[in-house]
Formats: C-alpha cells, structure tokens, sequence
C-alpha cells in the first residue's frame, strides 16, 4: 500500500481563508483564529526579517512552521532506531506535521515499523511524503560521487528549509524536549564554542537571510572534503562576520561529535538536560568496544543495554528500566 498524501485544500478556499485571515489581523491586532483553518505556515511565510532582527530573545510568537523534515535518500525502509527518532521527534516535541523527502519514487511505507508508525494514529495522520532528486551538481560543480548522498542531504536540507520553514532533522537526532522555544527566532544553529556549527539540525523560518547566504557559498564547492562546505565554510563565511543572522545555540542540540559516544559508553553521562541529542549511530563501530556484541539495536536488546541509549529509548517506549548496575 502506498503511503498517504496529504489532501490539500481547495485553491479557492485557501484564498478566502488567506483573505480573511489577512482583513483580521489588520483590524485586529492578534492572531487570527481562521488562519489556523487554512495553513499556519502560510501565516508565517509572510514574516520579513530586517536588520536588528534579536537573535538572542527572538519574537513573541511562532515564526517557524511546526514542521519536521527529515531526508531520505535511496533507503526509505525504517529500521528499529529510524522509528526511535520518529517516535522522539513526535512524542518529545509534537510537531503538525513530519514530512519525509525521499528521491524513491512511489516510496512504501511497508515493513515491520512503518506499521507501527502506522499503527500509531497521531503519528500517521501527520506523515507527508515528498519527493526529492538527489542533487547532482551544484552551480556547475558535480558532487562527490562517493559522498553524493550526504552532501546532497547538506544542500538538500538548506533548501528544503527555505522552501517551507521548519525544523530539520538528521535521522539520527532523538530529540528530547519541545522545540517550541526555538520557533521563535528566526534561524537556530548549534555552533559550539570554538568549533564550526553543526549542520544535523536547523531550525528557521524559510525567509531567514542566512539561508540564501549558505545556499551562495557552495559556489565553492570541495568535492573531496567531508564536512568543509556542510560546517566549515558556512561558519568562516557567514557566521564569523554575521552571528546575528542566528539564534546561536550551543550544546543544546547534542550535535558536538565529542558528546554523543557518551550515550553508550558512559553509564553515568547525564542527556536529560539537552533539547536534542544526535545519535552518531553510524559511526558507532568506529569507537564502541561493545558494538560487535550489540551491532543493530531492536525492540529487545534494547530492554536491558544498561547505556544510557537504552534508558532514553525505554523512557520514551514506555518500555520498564532494568535495575540499575554498578558502572
Ligand atoms: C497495533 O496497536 C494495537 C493496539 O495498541 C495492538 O494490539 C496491535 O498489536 C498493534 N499492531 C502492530 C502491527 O503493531
Ligand atoms: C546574537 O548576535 C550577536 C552579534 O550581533 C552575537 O554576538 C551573539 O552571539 C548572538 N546571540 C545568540 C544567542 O545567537
């Protein structure tokens, strides 16, 4: 069975709405409830930032969609730890809306957990498929070819980001708390102390200025660096000169490559206080001793790994903690 699309709105009751919506707020000066019936993120799509914009207290009011995007390039089948960190983004921040772009075509929700996302009806009802190509180049420069996927997923997500607005995610960032906080600002980047930003999670209103920047410095493009035009070059060229374009944050969207192997190594690692936590599950058998004995996580080894991967996962599965072990 074919995954649901969205049923969109008649074109002409969008205008009405948008029409009414737009009579109100003039008149009155609060948000008007009728916009809700056609499309929050319509509403917001008008935003304009200018200079002076605050990047540290932000706007009193939601200026970024309540949507998720992640990316799924060639493999739309979701594993156990894929339906963790759908689980996490649903239940820990509750968005409107989740929307997966993939470049397979006709793309199946089929398999053990798409049915329990299916199966899940909050859940389900949120979930929009959008098809996405692979970009193949960019100003004329063709990608990698062995790192095509990934660099596309970084130019990708900037994109798709300015295209709608929202609340990019990699498919690896179990997120831990409500983002709301950050819907109100228009672009929030980690970017840690001394380091260059990380990239797994943005967070931005899809007019924020520093999307066309970043989109613009790809016009240098290294083929053969791994995360020079992802973090290094977005930092040196934007950020260093115009910190004000985002809401900086630091640490609180766990993507410091340093912290996240804390998660199944370190019993006593407290993630309890982070908004987001990027998993790193792919690079595990780099540096876990234990990977080999554990190598893909399921529904039941996870009932007893006595990391702190397994706790957050149980606490968000509703799933009972083991007792504790010494560490
Ligand atoms: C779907 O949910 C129901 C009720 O929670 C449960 O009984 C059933 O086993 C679930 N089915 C699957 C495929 O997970
Ligand atoms: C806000 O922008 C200023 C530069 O104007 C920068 O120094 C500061 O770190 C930014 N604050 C946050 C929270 O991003």
């Amino acid at each position: 069975m074919a995954c649901r699309f969205p049923r969109r709105l008649s074109v002409s009751a969008l205008i009405i709405g948008v029409m009414i919506g737009f009579f109100s707020f003039s008149v009155i000066d609060i948000l008007p409830i009728n916009l809700y019936f056609v499309s929050e993120a319509e509403f917001m799509d008008t935003y304009t930032f200018r200079d002076g914009f605050d990047n540290e207290t932000g706007v009193d009011r939601f200026i970024v969609p309540n949507i998720i995007h992640f990316i799924r390039f060639k493999n739309f089948e979701l594993k156990f730890m894929d339906y963790v960190v759908v689980m996490a983004a649903m239940r820990n921040h509750r968005p409107d809306k989740i929307y997966f772009h993939t470049d397979i075509k006709d793309a199946k929700c089929e398999g053990k957990y798409w049915e329990w996302v299916k199966n899940d009806s909050e859940l389900w009802s949120r979930i929009e498929i959008k098809y996405l190509e692979v970009p193949t180049e960019i100003f004329g420069q063709p990608l990698s070819e062995g790192w095509r996927l990934w660099h596309g997923s970084d130019i990708s997500r900037v994109r798709i980001i300015k295209k709608y607005g929202g609340i990019y995610l990699d498919n690896d960032c179990f997120v831990l708390k409500s983002l709301d906080k950050y819907r109100k600002f228009e672009c929030s980047v980690n970017w840690d102390e001394g380091q260059i930003l990380g990239n797994q999670v943005i967070i931005a209103n899809k007019n924020a200025r520093i999307l066309p920047l970043w989109l613009d410095t790809y016009k240098v493009y290294r083929s053969d660096l791994w995360y020079y035009n992802g973090g290094e070059r977005p930092t040196e060229e934007i950020l260093h000169h115009h910190p004000e374009l985002i809401h900086r944050v630091k640490g609180d969207f766990g993507t410091d490559d340093g912290m996240s192997p804390n998660l199944y190594l370190n019993k006593e690692f407290e993630w309890r206080h982070l908004d987001i936590i990027h998993l790193l599950i792919g690079q595990r058998i780099f540096w876990d001793p234990n990977y080999n004995a554990t190598p893909v996580f399921d529904e039941n080894n996870i009932r007893t790994y006595p990391y702190p991967i397994g706790e957050m996962i149980r606490e968000l599965l509703g799933m009972p903690q083991p007792p504790k072990t010494a560490s």
